[in-house]
């Protein structure tokens, strides 16, 4: 069997919070090379697994690593957002929920997925079937939507003159490009590689990220008696689940403007498990670099 090219991050504390010895169902939305999947399917004997991946390369590789586990998983390839509806309707009882989300080593590490400083082509997509590309937003999108997408997605300080240059340098057409530009704006700053936060806007508009997990926690929100987890890796994600979680836990659901409560003040959906986000040990941080800027929030519906 081929090795796994994506080291899950947090696997430790992902195990301790959620294998269990009860009967029933644990959803993976984020697949990916089933890392996860594999250590709460060894450590949980009457779990059921079912592993969504939009990217059919991922759960290919997993269908093989998984076969050891028999009947015992359920295969979906799509958008997690899209096939959970269906998944919620259809499987019960659900006991957890594990999200791990963005990208993986295999997609940032292929050149030809288009994720990395020195691919030949712009892609970026999870889900090669998809018709929208990196090379699309980069190349056809008006100068508005570029600047919003860099500032909201990239936190970048000086989208402006960024996104002019993109569009004087058009058309671009490799990652080795694009990053050029960001690299001759730094002007040789140190720090993190200068295109990061340009890949990461690019990415998350192409592949929809920050929608993806706010329909996700839509879905769940109905969702009765699952611990859910997500891991995020940067900070507008962390946000959403975070502020999504208090929303949760919230007893009262009355107007700000309201003097007194009318709403009964018992509509809490559970509790925070996380007060504080898990994040990686030291060792993991220096193992993987990957893990470094993994936060793991978990939620216990009641
Ligand atoms: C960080 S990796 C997951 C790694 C996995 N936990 C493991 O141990 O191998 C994220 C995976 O989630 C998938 N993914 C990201 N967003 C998705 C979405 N909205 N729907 C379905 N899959 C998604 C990506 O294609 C990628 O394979």
């Amino acid at each position: 069997m081929e090795l796994p090219p994506h080291q899950p991050v947090l696997l430790n504390e992902v195990v301790e919070h959620f294998a269990t010895e009860e009967k029933g169902y644990f959803i993976d939305v984020t697949l990916g090379y089933g890392g996860h999947s594999e250590a709460i399917l060894e450590k949980s004997p009457n779990l059921h697994l079912i592993g969504i991946d939009r990217d059919r390369t991922a759960i290919e590789f997993s269908k093989k690593r998984l076969s050891k586990f028999g009947d015992r998983v359920t295969f979906y390839n799509g958008a997690f957002s899209e096939v959970i509806p269906e998944i919620l309707e259809k499987y019960q009882p659900i006991l957890g929920v594990l999200a791990d989300i963005g990208v993986s080593s295999l997609q940032l590490d292929k050149l030809e997925r288009g994720f990395s400083f020195d691919s030949e082509n712009l892609d970026m997509r999870m889900d090669i079937s998809q018709p929208l590309t990196a090379y699309d937003v980069v190349n056809s999108y008006p100068k508005q939507d570029l600047e919003r997408i860099l500032k909201e997605y990239g936190e970048i300080r000086n989208y402006k003159k960024l996104v002019s240059e993109i569009i004087k340098s058009r058309p671009i057409k490799s990652g080795r490009e694009l990053a050029e530009i960001a690299i001759k704006l730094s002007k040789g700053r140190r720090g993190i590689h200068p295109a990061t936060q340009l890949f990461q806007a690019i990415r998350i508009e192409v592949n929809d990220e920050l929608g993806e997990l706010m329909r996700l926690l839509d879905h769940l929100e109905k969702l009765e008696k699952a611990k859910i987890g997500i891991i995020s890796f940067h900070s507008l994600e962390d946000k959403i689940v975070k502020n999504r979680f208090r929303e949760w836990a919230k007893g009262c659901i009355c107007p700000a403007e309201n003097l007194r409560c009318e709403c009964g003040g018992d509509n809490q959906l559970g509790y925070i498990v996380t007060k504080k986000p898990i994040e990686a040990t030291k060792e993991e941080k220096e193992r993987n670099r990957r893990s470094r800027s993994a936060k793991l929030r978990i939620f216990q519906k009641s």
